[in-house]
C-alpha cells in the first residue's frame, strides 16, 4: 500500500539522532527529508508569490505530508497554515517536525478527507502539490477544495501530469504499483480544475525548471544528511523511477495558479 509507512516519526528521531549537528528548527535545514515533491522547497518559492497573500490570510494545504511546504510558506510570510492529510502517520511527523521547528503556533495539521472537512471561516488561500495523481475523480475532488475557500482565494498547484498514455516504471513517489495511480495530462487537469469552478490565472509547464532542479541539487551526488527516501518504502526506487520518467519525457511537471469563482458556494 502506498504511503503504509507506520513510523515515519520515529525514523525522523532516528535520522536527526543520527545528525546531531542538524538544528532542526533552522531555515532550509530539513529541505531534503520533509518536501515530497520535486523540485523541493524551491518548487514552493515558486508558488507563494501566485497565493497573493495579506497579513491575516490563512492558508490550506491539501495533502500536506511531511509539513515542509506548510511549514516554509509559514516561515516566509508569517500567515497560519492548516495542512489536511489522509495519511496518519504522515501528520503525525509533520506535527513533531513542526514542534521541533518552533512553529507550533502557526502550523496545524489534522488527518482525514477534505470531503468530511467543515473549516469556519472558509481559507483565504490554498496549495496543493504532488496529490491529485492519487485522486480518480478530481473533479469532485477539487470541488471540495473549492467549497472550503472563500470566494476569489488563490489556489496554487504543482502537479504531474503524463502528455501521452504509456506505460511508467513503478515504483513511483505516489504509487507504489500504479493501482493507486490516476496520472492525466495537463489538458484534462486544467478542465477539471475550471469545472470544480476555479479561474485559471496561470498554467505553466515548469518541466525544464524542474530539469535544472533536478541537476542543481544532484550534481555532487547525493545531498548529505536525512533525505526524503529514507522515510519511504522503497524510497530511493520510487525518486530514480521518477526522475527518469521527466527526464525520458514520459512524465511532465506543472505550476498552476487559480481563483475560486466569485459564483462559487
Ligand atoms: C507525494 S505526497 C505530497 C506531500 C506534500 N504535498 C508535499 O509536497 O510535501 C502525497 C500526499 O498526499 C496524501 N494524499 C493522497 N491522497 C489524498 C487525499 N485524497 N486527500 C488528502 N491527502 C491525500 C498522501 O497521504 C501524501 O501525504
Amino acid at each position: 500500500m502506498t504511503y503504509g509507512e507506520t513510523a515515519v516519526r520515529q525514523t525522523v528521531d532516528r535520522l536527526l539522532r543520527d545528525h546531531r549537528d542538524l538544528d532542526a528548527a533552522a531555515d532550509g535545514a530539513l529541505d531534503s527529508l520533509d518536501q515530497f515533491h520535486i523540485g523541493g522547497a524551491g518548487a514552493v518559492e515558486l508558488l507563494i508569490p501566485t497565493l497573493a497573500l495579506t497579513p491575516g490570510d490563512v492558508v490550506l494545504d491539501v495533502g500536506s505530508g511531511f509539513g515542509g511546504p506548510a511549514r516554509q510558506i509559514a516561515r516566509r510570510t508569517g500567515n497560519h497554515v492548516v495542512g489536511i492529510d489522509i495519511t496518519p502517520s504522515y501528520v503525525d511527523a509533520a506535527r513533531d517536525l513542526t514542534a521541533r521547528a518552533g512553529l507550533g503556533d502557526l502550523v496545524q495539521f489534522r488527518a482525514g478527507d477534505i470531503a468530511g472537512f467543515q473549516p469556519d471561516p472558509p481559507f483565504d488561500a490554498a496549495i496543493t502539490m504532488h496529490v491529485q495523481m492519487n485522486v480518480r475523480d478530481k473533479t469532485t475532488w477539487f470541488r471540495h477544495i473549492a467549497e472550503r475557500l472563500a470566494p476569489g482565494a488563490r489556489l496554487a498547484l504543482w502537479e504531474v501530469c503524463q502528455p501521452h498514455q504509456a506505460d511508467l516504471p513503478w515504483p513511483m513517489p505516489w504509487s507504489l504499483d500504479g493501482t493507486d495511480s490516476f496520472v492525466v495530462s495537463a489538458d484534462t487537469l486544467l478542465g477539471s480544475v475550471k469545472d470544480a469552478g476555479f479561474t485559471e490565472v496561470e498554467w505553466t509547464n515548469e518541466s525544464t525548471w524542474v530539469q535544472g532542479w533536478i541537476t542543481r541539487t544532484f550534481a555532487d551526488g547525493l545531498p548529505a544528511g536525512p533525505a526524503l527516501p529514507m522515510l519511504l518504502d522503497d524510497g530511493y526506487t520510487r525518486v530514480i523511477n521518477y526522475a527518469t520518467a521527466l527526464a525520458d519525457g514520459s512524465l511532465e511537471v506543472w505550476r498552476g495558479c487559480f481563483t475560486k469563482d466569485a459564483d462559487q458556494a
